[in-house]
């Protein structure tokens, strides 16, 4: 029987695996996340770091284990509950996903939206996002006119807007150039110092040797053992 906790753990999964038809992209996997951790998972191409996160956020359901997201089992969720639960991300992608007949703004409007939140105070509050990712003066502009290092930062922008306690971004700085990528960093572990827990799947090797991260390895779907067993040696608790 597995017991919930009350304490900082906001990620915890527990016994994980997601299977696709006979293919085993991630195997019993067992980890925990605390709150506010900055959480780099890397590893080989199709070593299960996008299935992870697609099940963080529920893009996809776990074969078998429980996932429990800030002590919310998704088990036991209905699809009825689901947005609600998607309240507690926001997610990056590498590949932006931006709505491109919309401007700037209404991508980043549309979440709060979605949230509920009063129409007047919707405009100050996406102005405030954009200023901070740096792209407010590109507000009233449609997604295919500007940079990918631009793109990305609306969706970071949109990702922060709805003051998350969960940002999840899977490879967010794979397109862009190495400038680019590192202002994405950057506005990653701003929002990490304001209390926010993030969760990055990764290749880009500079980032993770420049942050300063917890480092999950994935191999094959397995959590990589070693990785484990370094952090036990050194006294760290999972
Ligand atoms: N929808 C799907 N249907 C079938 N197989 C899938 C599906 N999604 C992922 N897989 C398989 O699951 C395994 C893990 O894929 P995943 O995308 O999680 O890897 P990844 O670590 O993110 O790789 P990359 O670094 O290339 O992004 C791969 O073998 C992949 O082919
Ligand atoms: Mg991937």
């Amino acid at each position: 029987m597995f017991v919930m906790h009350k304490d900082n753990t906001i990620i915890r999964m527990f016994r994980v695996s997601k299977r696709y038809g006979k293919m085993e992209a991630l195997s019993d996997l067992t980890l925990e996340i605390r709150n506010n951790e900055f959480v780099f998972i890397t590893g080989p191409s199709g070593a299960g770091k996008s299935t992870m996160i697609k099940l963080l956020y529920m893009g996809e359901i776990a074969s078998e284990g429980a996932i429990i997201i800030d002590g919310v089992y998704m088990e036991r969720i209905t699809r009825k509950q689901i947005p609600h639960l998607r309240r507690k991300f926001g997610v990056i992608f590498q590949d932006f996903k931006l709505i491109p007949t919309k401007t700037v703004f209404q991508n980043v409007a549309l979440v709060l939206e979605v949230l509920g939140v009063k129409p007047k105070e919707i405009q100050p509050r996406v102005m405030e996002a954009l200023e901070r990712v740096g792209i407010d003066d590109r507000a009233g502009e449609l997604p295919p006119v500007l940079s990918g290092g631009e793109k990305q930062r609306v969706a970071v922008a949109r990702a922060i807007v709805g003051e998350p306690k969960i940002i999840l971004a899977d490879e967010p700085t794979g397109s862009l150039d190495p400038d680019s990528a590192s202002h994405i960093f950057q506005l990653l572990q701003e929002a990490h110092a304001t209390g926010t827990t993030v969760v990055v799947a990764t290749h880009d090797q500079h980032m993770i040797n420049t942050g300063h991260g917890r480092v999950i390895r994935l191999v094959k779907g397995h959590l990589n053992p070693d990785d484990e067993a370094r952090r036990i040696e050194r006294g760290m608790d999972p």
